[in-house]
């Protein structure tokens, strides 16, 4: 996902917006570029790549001025070339732009037919002709956007400047996040307040459909109507520390070994430790007991994350819960029940498909509860009530804690909620929140183990398939770590229930092809390990998780990782740990991009 800053300063802005564009890296980026007003003149300087070769060239050629704009792009519409990075100008107008522009086909071609001639591929060329296009109609710079803005179809976050204005800056936000900084005598402008923190924490966030001109000392707001209206300014507590990755190679390694850290954190939010007992914040603003059913909705990890819940939710809650990608969900207009929850989940609490099912739910009338990580996210302020993990900032963009977070939530949810509804004994509760609050310390247990996975891993990583198998509670597990494995390492991987194996997958069996198995000491124990007999009889070779008396898994074709016996509650956040390790030491050993692999975002707010 693209990053945006702007910032109208009292000192040469260059140094400063790259700064702010390096709190956004965490996004996901293919290039990089900054613009600054100077005497009248619009400097501009971009770079393909990562943010040094942005830094080189303003090495090369400085920039001076007192208010720029600067942008990390993840490409859309046009390969990740110099051309095509942002800021992009025409005439005295420059701009940088987050998300797609669906109907700048027939802009184009309308403003082609107009005598305009295009230098890029991007859509966002698109509203820079168009801007400039009014200005040279004679319109205002305030007009001129607002004219534009009224001609744009899709999802976008921008922000202008004008060669002639150097007290100017607009911004304007329609289905991508925008934030406005406030300073003493200066304003800014980014796509998050992570981006603003080493400016101010004071923020006001645009809403849907809202555009803003900012001068050094004022702001002026309208709505999606064109009315002048005010959004409240809220003081951030993002910290402005850089987030580092202290002594590990990656953030993704960081954030695997945080794990029982702020899980731990989590749970200290939901459960009452000394009673073992969860904790429902009273924002709850339903009674899980007139609930007739429970819809979860998310994109990716998070998704599975949500397929977990559902066995927590129907084995504990006895709670019906129906689970949907957020992609499918949101067209498929499924009628929801009167009295029905919806439960989004989001670690960025930005993504496009989960906030547009979010509202679908919110217009079927369901109370609507979001899990996120980020408390100032778009979702967090659409939700009507907000659980949050508290995983810290997650920058790698293979999500890792805050999965295992999501997980503690739910788990916690559930549990609560199979209370509110009398499912479960006083007794039943303690014994499922005493295995919870171990998963900390097993976790850490799992994570002492993380030379024999790079072991492991080193073996996998020749392969061109794998094969992930669970059942129960780690079918999803499978999943997300076929999921991980596939999105850093580039393998590719298959999550499936271990019970389909023989209804197809079977067929991709052979001593090429590694099968990961997922088998905590469940009940349903057994018919894995027979599954995995299936695999060994077919020359599969086999990585068993699971506890480390197991029986069935002294087979000497097993490569085993040992997990400590627990609750099979807790299992999925238990056996998360050494997928998401086995993924990371495959992608390490091939030499991806770990923290920022080919393709991905971290935060996908367009469709
Ligand atoms: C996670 O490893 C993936 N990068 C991706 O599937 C992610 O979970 C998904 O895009 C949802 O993101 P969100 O939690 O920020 O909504």
């Amino acid at each position: 996902m693209c990053g945006i800053v702007g910032i109208l300063g009292t000192k040469p802005v260059a140094a400063d917006i790259v700064d702010a564009l390096r709190r956004l890296e965490y996004r996901g980026y293919d290039s990089a570029g900054i613009a600054t007003l100077e005497n009248g003149k619009i400097g501009r300087r971009r770079a393909p790549g990562k943010l040094r070769n942005l830094e080189d060239r303003l090495r090369e050629s400085p920039l001076d001025g007192l208010a720029g704009i600067g942008h990390t792009r993840w490409a859309t519409h046009g390969a990740p070339t110099e051309g095509n990075a942002h800021p992009h100008m025409v005439g005295d107008v420059v701009i940088v732009h987050n998300g797609i522009i669906e109907n700048f086909a027939e802009l184009k071609q309308e403003l082609i037919a107009d005598g305009a001639t295009f230098e890029t591929q991007t859509d966002t060329e698109v509203v820079a002709q168009l801007v400039a296009r009014a200005r040279a109609g004679g319109m205002s710079p305030r007009e001129a956007v607002r004219t534009t803005l009224a001609r744009l179809e899709g999802a976008f976050a921008l922000a202008i400047m004008f060669r002639d204005e150097p007290d100017l800056l607009i911004g304007a936000r329609k289905g991508a996040p925008l934030a406005v900084g406030h300073g003493e005598g200066q304003m800014f402008i980014g796509s998050d307040a992570m981006a603003l923190a080493p400016f101010t924490n004071r923020i006001t966030y645009l809403e849907d459909g809202d555009w803003v001109a900012l001068t050094r000392r004022s702001m002026e707001l309208y709505d999606v109507e064109g009315r002048q209206t005010v959004r409240p300014m809220s003081f951030s507590q993002v910290s402005s520390n850089l987030v580092d990755k202290g002594n590990h190679r990656h953030f993704m390694a960081k954030e695997i070994a945080e794990q029982p850290e702020v899980v731990g954190h989590t749970l200290a939010e939901y459960v009452d430790f000394a009673e073992r007992k969860i904790r429902l914040p009273d924002k709850l603003r339903f009674d899980f007991a007139k609930l007739d059913r429970l819809t979860i909705t998310a994109c990716g990890t998070a998704a599975y994350a949500g397929l977990v819940a559902k066995y927590w939710f129907e084995r504990f809650a006895r709670l019906p819960v129906e689970v949907d990608i957020a992609s499918e969900f949101r067209y498929r207009e499924a009628p929801l029940p009167k009295n029905g929850l919806a439960i989004v989940i989001s670690q960025s609490g930005e993504t496009a498909d989960t906030l547009a099912a979010l509202r679908y739910c919110k217009s079927q009338g369901q109370h609507t509860l979001a899990i996120v990580n980020v408390p100032e996210s778009t979702i967090a302020r659409e939700a009507e009530i907000v659980f949050r993990t508290y995983a810290g900032p997650e920058i790698g963009v293979a999500s890792t804690k805050a999965f295992t977070c999501q997980l503690t939530v739910l788990a916690c949810l559930a549990i609560g909620a199979a209370r509110q509804r009398g499912a479960i004994s006083a007794e039943k509760e303690n014994e499922l929140v005493s295995a919870l609050v171990e998963a900390p310390r097993h976790m850490a247990e799992i994570l002492k183990q993380e030379k024999h996975v790079a072991d492991i891993a080193k073996q996998i990583s020749h392969a061109r398939d794998v094969l992930f198998l669970g059942r129960g509670i780690n079918y999803p597990i499978a999943l997300e770590g076929a999921l991980k494995l596939k999105e850093i390492s580039y393998i590719h991987a298959e999550g499936y229930a271990a019970g389909e194996l023989k209804h197809g997958p079977i067929a991709l069996i052979d001593e090429t092809v590694p099968v990961i198995v997922i088998a905590p000491r469940d009940e349903l124990y057994e018919k894995t390990v027979s599954n995995m007999e299936e695999v060994a009889a077919r020359g599969g070779r086999i990585v068993l998780l699971t506890e480390a008396d197991a029986a069935g898994a002294a087979h000497d074709r097993f490569e085993r990782i040992s997990i400590p016996h627990a609750n099979p509650f807790i299992s999925p956040l238990l056996y998360a740990v050494p997928v998401q390790l086995l993924a990371y030491h495959a992608a390490v050993i091939i030499g991806t991009d770990v923290d920022q692999p080919r393709n991905l975002a971290k935060s996908v707010t367009v469709e």
